[in-house]
């Protein structure tokens, strides 16, 4: 039996603005995790994923399904034949939440799958592979998802480019807050490719802007200017709401966070519901954490970047 794990993750900077080719940096979470076990049986390949009530024969799933066509094309990637095992899907991160749950998922399998047939797979291997299926979660995906999890590492993340590390000169912990808005990437996606059609230079300046904040706060995280990094996050969220992808339900965490103290809080992911981050300290975490449950949050996390 093998069995492998890989993080959720949060978008600092940058969401939607990174499919268009500008930066955005993004951060492993590993408070919450998909965990996939391969065991060994005889026959066809059975996918067991209790989280979503699912039981079903690899075979019985079609080329949509995408974790059966993980289990296909890392198998093909290795060359073993796709038989005589069963793989079984758990996962604490909750789905359609911007913290990366499809990703996180078929990097886990990618490994878990490797080790089983007794293969190395490089963790860029890994990231290629998933890539391909987060093609089929989300239409038209950056790559930043399955990079920043495949890695396990902050990414400075520009679309079709190699993605740079970065030094964090200070930690920074970051309250991460569940709407408990479900929202899927894909939607948000192609409504902000939608609107960008129908504005093509409004969005155009929209996304250098958020391209700008990126590159900033990255200076600034490098630096551990953290003074500088809750207004960049403030000024990110006010182009996102631009951007028509905040929600009434975002809105309310994001200043809740704010009047407890946080320096700065913005959606992180597709928007629409999902996840808020709010950037805090020793002293504020408490209380922002309160406010943020007090305001309706479904549940809080806390995570620190080293
Ligand atoms: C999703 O985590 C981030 C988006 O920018 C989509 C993408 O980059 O593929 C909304």
């Amino acid at each position: 039996m093998s069995t492998a794990s890989a993080p959720g993750k949060i978008i600092l900077f940058g969401e939607h603005a990174v499919v268009y080719n500008r930066p955005a940096i993004a951060i492993p979470v590993a408070q919450v995790k998909a965990t996939v076990k391969v065991e060994s049986r005889t026959g066809p390949v059975q996918i067991d994923a209790p989280d979503i009530s699912r039981r079903y024969a690899l075979e019985d799933a079609g080329p949509e399904d995408p974790i059966a066509t993980m289990v296909r094309q890392t198998c093909a990637r290795l060359g073993a034949p796709p038989k005589d095992f069963t793989v079984r899907i758990e996962s604490t991160i909750p789905v359609a939440r911007g913290l990366g749950s499809g990703a996180a998922v078929s990097v886990a399998l990618g490994r878990a799958l490797a080790s089983f047939l007794g293969r190395d797979l490089t963790p860029q291997e890994i990231c290629d592979l998933a890539f391909e299926i987060e093609k089929l979660h989300h239409g038209t995906p950056s790559g930043i998802d399955n990079t920043v999890i495949a890695f396990e590492r902050p990414v400075y993340f520009v679309k079709g480019q190699t993605s740079e590390s970065f030094r964090v000169a200070q930690p920074l912990t970051f309250a991460i807050a569940d709407t408990g808005v479900a929202s899927p990437t894909k939607d948000v996606v192609g409504d902000v490719r939608r609107a960008l059609d129908s504005d093509r230079s409004r969005f155009e300046a929209l996304f250098d802007r958020v391209g700008a904040l990126a590159r900033a706060a990255r200076t600034a995280i490098e630096f551990g200017d953290i003074d500088a990094l809750g207004p960049l996050m403030i000024e990110n969220q006010r182009l996102a709401r631009s951007m028509g992808i905040s929600s009434i339900e975002i809105d309310n965490l994001t200043h809740a966070a704010m009047r407890a103290g946080a320096r700065g809080a913005k959606l992180s992911g597709a928007g629409r519901g999902g996840n808020v981050i709010a950037l805090v300290d020793a002293r504020t975490h408490g209380k922002v954490e309160r406010a943020l449950m007090d305001a309706g949050a479904v549940r809080v996390i806390v995570t620190r970047l080293e």
